[in-house]
């Protein structure tokens, strides 16, 4: 008798589960966000969702009548979680949209997934160029790394750089970063005496910044993704190099807002580019760093950020066109958006999904005693030029 009405409680539990995970399929819009929350690259997710997280209290949690859920895992910054992971949000969770994505390996391992299931995937971190390439469901909001480096090394052969020696982090962004300066630079006139090349985890630059030492270059190029400058920059200084006179330009990961004001006196004058500082000078910007900071015990918002927030707000609007729907529907109306970032204005190319956007030569400057990269020359709507090329 017991067991019988025992099995009978079972069985009404489960057709409760099971109505109400078809209720909840029906009344959410279910975004799954991959993102390094813990390991070498937490910096990045905790930027990425602290800023998902400000947009959603913005913005408020329903679109198209639909309730807003905001799924987040921790993939550790490894490429095999991120894909488990992703496989787990569109099997068991059904999400209509994944984001995310912290770091390239991270969104390669995910495009096949996003391509077989046909499920947008908004990468808001990872910049090599090929990314977009790798899913037709892929959309970014972060940046290419071309789109900002041909702008630094144009400015380097126009301000007096003859020779330089190249220092990059050895994985794809590194690699486009080596490349398209490279290009550039030497298309100038320009000498790239030396491309050196450091390993993703847990690198010691002393070995390399020794040899950028004994080559006496004008200028050291580097890329080191974000996070990870204030070593560099460190080791930088403990060898002298400063005082040898050799310049330091770079992707604006190197000189990343999050860490900036910590890296002290080194880093004042290095000069970048990048889609966003937490110096942009617009009344939107200064509202989302205050709210930013207020709502991270007075942190400051760092690129990564901005991805996060700008994709959010695409997937939001595009939520709304498809009347909450995932799939193509929802992927066709994030092409083509256009609108005001805290970066400037941006548009998503309704062709190659990629972002279109301002890129802004800047230099470290201390203002009230704090580190920023002030932004003193701007590039207006920059396209990928990898993409731009026949
Ligand atoms: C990347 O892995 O694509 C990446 C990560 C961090 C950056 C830039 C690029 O700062």
């Amino acid at each position: 008798m017991n067991k019988r009405i025992a099995l009978t409680q079972l069985m009404a539990l489960a057709l409760l589960a099971v109505s109400g995970s078809v209720l909840a399929q029906d009344n959410t819009f279910k975004i799954g966000m991959v993102l390094p929350l813990t390991g070498p690259f937490a910096s990045t997710g905790k930027q990425l969702e602290a800023a998902a997280k400000l947009y959603m209290a913005q913005h408020g949690d329903t679109v198209a009548g639909k309730k807003v859920q905001l799924i987040i895992k921790d993939d550790t910054g490894t490429p095999d979680t991120t894909k488990r992971l992703v496989q787990d949000l569109v099997v068991s969770d059904k999400v209509q949209v994944l984001a995310g994505f912290g770091l390239t390996p991270l969104a390669f391992a995910s495009a096949p997934i996003a391509t077989q299931s046909k499920t947008p995937m908004v990468v808001m971190s990872a910049a090599t160029s090929s990314i977009t390439a790798a899913s037709p469901y892929i959309v970014r909001t972060s940046f290419t790394v071309p789109q900002v480096i041909t702008i630094l090394a144009d400015w380097a052969a126009k301000n007096n750089i003859k020779k330089v020696v190249s220092l990059v982090t050895d994985y794809a962004p590194g690699v486009d970063s080596e490349k398209y300066f490279a290009e550039q630079f030497t298309k100038q006139g320009g000498l790239v005496m030396e491309k050196l090349r450091v390993p993703l985890r847990g690198p010691d630059f002393a070995p390399f910044l020794q040899k950028v030492r004994d080559a006496k270059p004008d200028a050291l190029f580097t890329f080191v993704p974000a996070g990870v400058g204030s070593s560099l920059m460190k080791q930088f200084a403990e060898r002298g190099l400063d005082k040898a006179g050799i310049r330091v330009i770079a992707e604006g990961s190197v000189t990343d807002d999050d860490i900036l004001d910590g890296m002290g006196d080194v880093a004042l004058g290095v000069v970048t580019t990048h889609h966003y500082s937490a110096a942009h000078d617009s009344a939107m910007n200064k509202q989302f760093v205050e709210a930013y900071g207020k709502a991270n015990g007075g942190a400051r918002p760092n690129f990564m950020a901005v991805g996060a927030y700008d994709g959010m707000r695409v997937i939001y609007e595009a939520a709304k066109s498809s009347k909450g729907a995932g799939g193509d529907a929802l992927l066709q109306a994030m092409k083509g958006q256009s609108f005001e970032s805290p970066r400037g204005p941006m548009q998503i190319d309704p062709e190659t999904r990629d972002v279109i956007q301002n890129v802004y030569i800047r230099k470290v400057e201390k203002i009230n005693n704090h580190l920023w990269n002030t932004e003193f020359q701007t590039f207006t709507a920059v396209k990928d030029p990898a993409k731009a090329k026949p």
